[in-house]
């Protein structure tokens, strides 16, 4: 049986990603180096589906053993979730970022292509459009512009995988910019689990609602959107997952090419619109507090969704309410 390699599916959105293609009757070999994760997420992912999976260990740049694991198994595609995704933290440590993102996904890509395994779905994200000039965000708006070496690294493997596929058009490439993944399986079993203070907004939130931290810092009200704040277009995570089912068999049909892809909903929401729907949602207070802009922060981002639903049929389902509790069940059972 064909198997698909996810490299990183132990994370955040690679756990999820786990869950909906085990759902969909797929078979996986799932690498992981427990960088930013945990080996009870593996349990869970078992828990959730009823179904198992090869698992190995590893660096995903590591030629040796990956070379292994293509011997080992029948693998016909990958899907690389294995990158490091701190803005600030890529700030300090450039070379750690180039390094794993970019150097990890040559040895991958190379590696797929000794063992004539060409299909490929790339985690991207939408910070591949730096400051947008014009939302909704299309496909084909200008790419570009990153602020920090973590959005860069995301940029450059894009430039690559475009330069792979006019060298060699067997390949089958689809690229998916997310927006924001917020939320948590429902079962509460897997979710976003940040090491230290979180970067970002709705794992800050929660950990403000549980009493971990005191106070939310919104990061600047003078930007140009309806309250002051930052707006961008979150979507729950299990429908980012959801995503990728659907880019795999876009990958697995007749006809090769590269594809790109938003994943978002089409609606951009403020810092203020997500606390408010965070309290009513889990009836619970959000303390904040007004704090200055964040450096390399933009006013607003949110996609175009269009592409994705007419290529691959892909909508996000989820609204608002499911991320926050969601988020809030996820985060209520860490506590525990
Ligand atoms: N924000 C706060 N307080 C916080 C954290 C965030 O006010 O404590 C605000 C930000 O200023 C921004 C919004 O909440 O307006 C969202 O911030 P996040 O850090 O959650 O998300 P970003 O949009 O800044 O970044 C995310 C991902 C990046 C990705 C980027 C663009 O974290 O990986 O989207 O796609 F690059």
């Amino acid at each position: 049986m064909k198997k698909i390699l996810i490299t990183g599916g132990a994370g955040y959105i690679g756990s999820h990603t786990c869950v909906e293609l085990l759902n969909a009757g797929r078979d996986l070999v799932i690498i992981d180096n427990f960088s930013n994760s945990k080996p009870e997420v593996l349990d869970n992912i078992r828990k959730i589906t009823g179904k198992d999976f090869v698992f190995y260990e590893m660096d995903y740049s590591d030629r040796d053993k990956l070379q292994k694991v293509f011997e080992e198994n029948d693998i016909d595609s990958v899907i690389n979730f294995a990158g490091y995704k701190a803005v600030g933290e890529s700030v300090e440590k450039p070379i750690e970022y180039y390094t794993n993102n970019v150097s990890g996904a040559l040895v991958l890509l190379d590696t797929m292509r000794k063992y004539n395994v060409k299909k490929f779905v790339f985690s991207s994200s939408a910070t591949v459009y730096g400051d947008p000039e014009v939302v909704p965000i299309t496909e084909d708006a200008k790419v570009g512009g990153t602020t920090n070496p973590y959005g860069t690294t995301k940029y450059v493997i894009e430039l690559i995988l475009k330069d792979l596929y006019k060298s060699d058009n067997t390949w089958d490439i689809v690229i998916l910019r997310y927006f924001n993944p917020v939320g948590a399986h429902e079962s509460g079993l897997i979710g976003e689990n940040p090491q230290g203070i979180p970067n970002n907004l709705m794992p800050y939130i929660a950990q403000v609602a549980s009493g971990k931290l005191e106070k939310l810092s919104v990061f600047g009200n003078d930007y140009d959107t309806k309250d002051g704040t930052g707006v961008r277009d979150y979507i729950h995570v299990v429908d980012l997952a959801k995503g990728h089912v659907r880019a795999i068999e876009k990958a697995d049909k007749e006809g090769n090419g590269l594809y790109i892809y938003n994943l978002g909903t089409g609606v951009g929401y403020s810092v203020l619109d997500m606390v408010n729907a965070f309290e009513k949602a889990n009836n619970i207070e959000v303390p904040y507090k007004i704090a200055p802009r964040r450096a390399g922060d933009i006013a607003t981002c949110y996609a175009d969704p269009t592409k994705a639903e007419n290529e691959i049929g892909f909508k996000a389902e989820k609204n608002l309410e499911d991320m926050c509790k969601d988020t809030w069940n996820f985060q209520k059972k860490l506590i525990k």
